[in-house]
Parts: structure tokens; sequence; C-alpha cells
């Protein structure tokens, strides 16, 4: 057989680590980048760190509105599509190299498999709410990391193809792990913070970033807080923060946005982390750290009832409460599977094939 995965921005390029080495050992893949993340520290820093083979076509989309962003990548996409002519186009999550990928596919014929299917946030303002669910429902296979996202899609109707397999981003988590403890050390000299006395933050959602006022609420809890706060920064958020001419204070600490083993790293000896992000708050779970989502809703809501993640969104008061009290203990049962996803989800590909 033979795949087209489509990637595009950094989660995606974590979760193609594992499925991209699992397809080539029993397929033939055509890995296309969109180019929508084209910083090396945004993109060629995982390819590199994680061993994701050289993508086989970059399209160079880059920046731009949602729909022009979009339709440059459709245009692109098409044209590899119908040159290759795949059995399978493959698409991960919710980016708007998701939707182009899904929507160019359908128009052509090809069977689409989504990885990361059926999560909603149900909240319709986020562009990554619109890119899943149109994304799910022009699938023919589709993949869920948990039994919320099964229910979400039978609740839109969607029944047939559908297979829980687990969350791909643990395997990803769990061959890095080792190296990442290793190289632990080194990292947390070079940022001079110290093993749980830090917490660390990362912003970029939408919702945060192109609203000035909820930018500054979240940087004056940032701000309103003793402790050191190590602060990866996303493009988008460095940009936003200049533009509105918001300051933080000599406790946070704004770096470029760093590695996938150095991210782990950083989480793993983190006191807690602060996120709008969906990965970060798995990758917290998954290693014991609190989590505090800037967000009202998350699509990983078993981490909240397990009792390791809770909500605050952009209040500043409620930034710095959770920080002080916020303070889980609780088990952390297997919410996502227990790994190997990647190899089932090759498997479903193979069994699945003729007969969607
Ligand atoms: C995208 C995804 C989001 C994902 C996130 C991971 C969509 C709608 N959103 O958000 O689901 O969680 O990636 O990071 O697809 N920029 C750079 N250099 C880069 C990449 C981006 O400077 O390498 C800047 C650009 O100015 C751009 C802004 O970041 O305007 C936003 O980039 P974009 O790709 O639109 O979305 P993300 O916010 O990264």
């Amino acid at each position: 057989m033979k795949i087209i995965s489509i990637v595009g921005a950094r989660p995606q390029f974590v979760k193609a680590a594992a499925i991209s080495r699992e397809l080539r050992m029993r397929y033939t893949e055509i890995l296309v980048h969109t180019g929508q993340h084209y910083d090396y520290g945004m993109s060629g820093i995982f390819f590199d760190g994680l061993g994701i083979p050289k993508a086989d076509v970059n399209l160079g989309v880059g920046s731009g509105p949602q729909g022009r962003q979009t339709a440059e990548m459709l245009r692109g996409i098409e044209e590899v599509v119908t040159s290759h002519r795949p059995d399978w186009v493959l698409v991960y999550g919710d980016t708007n190299s998701t939707l182009a990928g899904a929507l160019a596919a359908a128009k052509l014929h090809v069977p689409i498999v989504h990885v990361e299917a059926g999560l909603r946030s149900f909240n319709r303002h986020m562009p990554e709410e619109i890119n899943r669910v149109v994304a799910d429902h022009l699938s023919d296979l589709l993949l869920c990391p948990s039994h919320t996202a099964v229910n979400n899609l039978a609740a839109e109707g969607i029944t047939r193809n559908v297979h829980l397999v687990g969350d791909v981003m643990l395997d990803v988590l769990n061959n890095a792990k080792a190296r990442a403890a290793e190289a632990c050390a080194k990292f947390l000299a070079q940022l001079d913070v110290r093993r749980r006395q830090y917490l660390l933050a990362t912003v970029h959602r939408s919702e945060n970033t192109d609203a000035s006022d909820r930018l500054a609420s979240i940087l004056d809890a940032f701000n309103a807080l003793p402790e050191t706060i190590l602060f990866p920064v996303h493009p988008r958020t460095r940009k936003a923060i200049a533009t509105a001419g918001l300051v933080v204070n000599p406790n946070v600490k704004m770096i470029d946005p760093v590695g996938y083993l150095e991210m782990v790293a950083l989480t793993d000896s983190a006191r807690m982390v602060l996120t709008d992000s969906g990965g970060l708050q798995k990758e917290a779970f998954w290693l014991g750290v609190p989590c505090v989502t800037l967000r009202e809703q998350t699509e990983w809501v078993e981490t909240v009832d397990a009792g390791w993640n809770t909500l605050v969104g952009s209040d500043t008061d409620k930034i710095v409460d959770a920080v002080k009290v916020f303070s889980p203990a609780g088990a952390r049962p297997n919410l996502y599977g227990e790994g190997c996803v990647a190899a089932k989800c090759v498997s479903l590909l193979g069994e699945t094939h003729g007969s969607h």
C-alpha cells in the first residue's frame, strides 16, 4: 500500500515520529510537510531530534490568514495526491494542515485515516474544533485516543470504522523518556533552574493570543507569582506580546521554543505546568506533574476527572490561586492506553483497506 501522510505543525511532527517509522516498516509512505510551521525551532528541530524521515514534499505554505493558509495547502496537497494516487491519506489532529489534507483527499475519492479522531471542545470559535469536526466527518478510518472521543463520534452519527487505539503521543514519550532523563541535568543547568523549583508555561492558542486582554491577564498572573516561570514562547505569542506592549517581571524567563527531548525533561522536572496546549496537558499527566490549563474547556477531560488537571481560563486570580493550592495526589490510571499505538494504527490501515 501507498500512504500519503500530511504534517505541518509541531504536534503532528511528534505523532509522525511514531507513525512514520511503523508505516515504513510495512508500506510505502510519502510524507508531505505543508510548511505551516517553518522556523527551525518549530519544525526542523523535531525532525532532527526525533529521527523523523525527511519530508518527501514540502509545500512551503507558511503563515497567513486561516482561509488563505488552508487554501494554499489544499492546492498543493491536491497536486501531490493526484500525481501519486495513494491507497490512503493520513491526517493527524486538528490543524489547518489536517483540514486541507482531509478535504483534498475526500474530493479525489481517496480514503482518509484520521489519527486522534473524535476530540471535541464544543467550542466552535476555535479553528481547531472546526478542523476536527470536518476531518472526522470526511474520514473512512477513525483512530481515537479515548472512550470520550469514541462517544463524541457516536453522538454525531459516526460509528463505522471507529477504533479506540489509545494515544500515539504516549509511544513517543515512552521512547524518549530515558534520553530526556539523561540530558535533563544539562538542560536545567543551561536554563539556570532547579528540579521542582520552577513552573513551566506555554501559551499559543488563538483564543489567548489574539485577544490582548486575555493575554495580559495571563501574564499578570505570571508576574504576580513568586516562583520562577520558564516560558518557551511560541512565535505567535511573542508577536502578540510585542504588539500589545506587554512586559514580564524578572521571575518570568521567556525563552525560544525548545525541542521535544528538552520539553519532556523540562516538564518532568517542573513543579507544575501552566498551558493551553493539548499535548502538554497529557504529557504532564503521564509524568505525574500537576497541570493548570489556561482554557475554559479541554478535549482531555479525563485528566481533569482524574484530578491532575484544572481548568482556570485566563483569569489572573484563578491562575494565581490554582498555582498556590492545586495539589493532586491521586492515582493516575491509564487514561489513554498503554502505548504501542502506532503499531495498532498501521495494522488497522491494512485490515480496513478495501473494506471501507
Ligand atoms: C497551530 C495549530 C494548532 C497547534 C499549533 C502547535 C491551526 C489552526 N492551529 O497553531 O492546532 O496546536 O499549531 O504549535 O492549525 N509562526 C512563526 N514561525 C513558525 C510557525 C508559526 O513565526 O514556524 C507564527 C506566524 O507568524 C503565524 C503564527 O505563528 O502567524 C501562527 O501560526 P499558525 O500555523 O497559524 O498556527 P499556530 O498558532 O502555530
